[in-house]
């Protein structure tokens, strides 16, 4: 069955691509070339051949300072996707969701609900983080965030080698469906 799609879905879909695409960059650069103390690491350096010494504490602190405009990033992406997943639900009560006879397709759509549980799992356990009222569960609310956060990065892969293999099969134009709506 060829599924059509609605302006405001594709619209939803990708502005919810881009934005987990950003997403997925300022937790990339925050893992590598910004992190804290690697960051710091190089300011202490650079520091120390001028002459003035500081700290490791120091360089850390630094290093924040200079993630954190990027870092910010993650925050207004984040709230796009809280937003984009709020229009979703709407979308779903309005038009219902997806169905297909076909049990593959039936299979796809039960992961896409799991998709669904899990970015409102990363919108409520992130903005617990960004409004710092986590209390004592802090840490577990940041695993929970984290872990989510990367089998949501693992779904994405898994998507686009799925739709991917879809368009080889018996689905030829069906990203071109989902850019143009009909065929
Ligand atoms: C270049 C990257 C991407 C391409 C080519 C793509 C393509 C597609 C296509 C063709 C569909 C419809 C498939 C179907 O009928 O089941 C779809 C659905 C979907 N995509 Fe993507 N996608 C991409 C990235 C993403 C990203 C980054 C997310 C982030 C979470 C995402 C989330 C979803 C979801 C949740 C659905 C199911 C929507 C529903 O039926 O409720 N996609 N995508
Ligand atoms: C689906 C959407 C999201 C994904 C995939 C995602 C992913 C991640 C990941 C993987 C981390 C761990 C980074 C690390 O420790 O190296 C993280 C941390 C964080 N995220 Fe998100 N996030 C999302 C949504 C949000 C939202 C909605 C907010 C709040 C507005 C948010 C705020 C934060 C904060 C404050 C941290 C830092 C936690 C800490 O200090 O350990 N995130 N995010």
């Amino acid at each position: 069955m060829r599924r059509q799609f609605s302006s405001s879905f594709r619209i939803w879909h990708w502005l919810q691509a881009i934005a987990m695409f950003g997403l997925f960059i300022t937790v990339v650069l925050r893992e590598s070339v910004m992190h804290k103390s690697q960051i710091g690491s190089i300011v202490k350096t650079k520091l120390a051949e001028m002459g003035t010494v500081i700290t490791d504490e120091q360089a850390v602190l630094i290093g924040k300072a200079v993630r954190s405009p990027m870092w910010d990033w993650h925050i207004y992406l984040g709230i796009a996707v809280a937003i984009l997943l709020v229009w979703r639900i709407a979308l779903i009560i309005k038009n219902g969701f997806g169905f297909d006879q076909d049990p593959h397709m039936q299979k796809v759509y039960k992961l896409y609900r799991v998709v669904y549980v899990l970015l409102s799992l990363m919108s409520v356990s992130g903005l617990i983080l960004y409004w710092k009222v986590a209390g004592g569960s802090k840490e577990i609310v940041e695993s929970v965030h984290m872990y989510i956060g990367w089998s949501l990065f693992a779904f994405i892969a898994i998507h686009i080698i799925g739709v991917v293999l879809a368009e080889k099969s018996d689905q030829s134009g069906l990203v071109s469906r989902m850019i143009n709506g009909a065929e």
